[in-house]
């Protein structure tokens, strides 16, 4: 496996993390037309999954940094002929591509790709993890508390089968944020601790919420009606006006408007939502960087 692949939030320490952080707010600064030195650096986008934002926010950080990209549709490719997903990483690099960007609905699904010799970067993999997630959330917090330490954070909703959740939970214990998971008891991990959502939203200076994956396996929710989950573990209105003053609101989305949110909170004072997405584009510059063997601005 590549050093500068990045897989798991496991993998880095804090001192690397707040480094990412960093390099992402330089681009953002000073940095902002900064592209990557060599004259070729060819990326493959394989996504197996669905994805607008973090298919699409890689893409346009590629090409920012002046990538030539190629998205991989799995539906047209060999993988359609019953090629394994080695056997396809394995083609992109030696057809001369210097980095792969995979999403993939297998947890671990990299464990099989160790004698990979390029970067890669997990865009997603099953339950398990969501590192540029997890970055981008960690710079929108970071953006608006300048730490962590100390920090408290709630994340509500179902955090069984969310690899943001898994993700979030290794780093912001890493970072020594006060860390609780709340929404239905069905949907929590053991290791994680709980607490009480109502409790929650008075105490966090974050309210991260959860989108129900469906498509995971999250049946309890079939059986409850739309207003009936808001209601009970929901970010309603009522939830929000006991909110602290300072808090802010965060969703990975996409968000089911009027499920795990009021529609009408999406985009309100608190919300961070789509800051999140435009703080994704940032990370991901920086994590493409850090691929490439590249130092981070502030060591150069
Ligand atoms: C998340 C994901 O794919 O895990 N979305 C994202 O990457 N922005 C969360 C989700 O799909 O609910």
């Amino acid at each position: 496996m590549n050093k500068n692949s990045l897989l798991s939030m496991k993998d880095l320490s804090a001192q690397e993390i707040l480094s990412i952080l960093d390099d992402a707010k330089c681009f953002n600064s000073s940095h902002d037309d900064w592209q990557l030195p060599m004259r070729k650096a060819l990326v493959a986008n394989l996504f197996f999954e669905p994805s607008t934002r973090t298919h699409y926010s890689f893409e346009s950080a590629e090409f920012q940094l002046g990538c030539k990209v190629s998205d991989f549709n799995a539906e047209t490719s060999s993988v359609k002929k019953g090629e394994t997903l080695y056997d396809t990483v394995k083609t992109f690099e030696s057809i001369g591509y210097d980095a792969v960007v995979i999403r993939h609905p297998e947890d671990n699904y990299f464990a099989q790709l160790e004698d990979v010799t390029i970067p890669i970067i997990n865009a997603g993999d099953g339950r398990g993890n969501h590192p540029t997630q997890c970055l981008l959330d960690l710079l929108t917090i970071y953006d608006e508390f300048d730490s962590f330490e100390g920090l408290n954070i709630v994340i509500c909703g179902d955090i069984q089968h969310s690899r943001v959740a898994m993700s979030n939970k290794q780093a912001l214990e890493t970072l020594g944020a006060n860390l609780v998971f709340a929404g239905p008891k069905e949907w929590q991990r053991p290791g994680f601790p709980t607490m009480d959502f109502d409790e929650a939203v008075e105490w966090a200076d974050v309210v991260m919420m959860l989108r129900i994956q469906k498509e995971r396996g999250a049946a309890l929710v079939s059986q409850m009606s739309d207003a009936e989950y808001l209601e009970k573990y929901g970010l309603n209105k009522e939830r929000y006006s006991r909110m602290k003053e300072n808090a802010i609101i965060m969703h990975p989305a996409p968000v089911n408007r009027g499920v795990e949110i009021d529609s009408d909170l999406v985009e309100c004072e608190k919300s961070r939502i789509f800051k999140q997405m435009y703080n994704g584009v940032l990370v991901r510059k920086a994590v493409i960087k850090r691929a490439f063997g590249l130092k981070p601005f502030k060591e150069d």
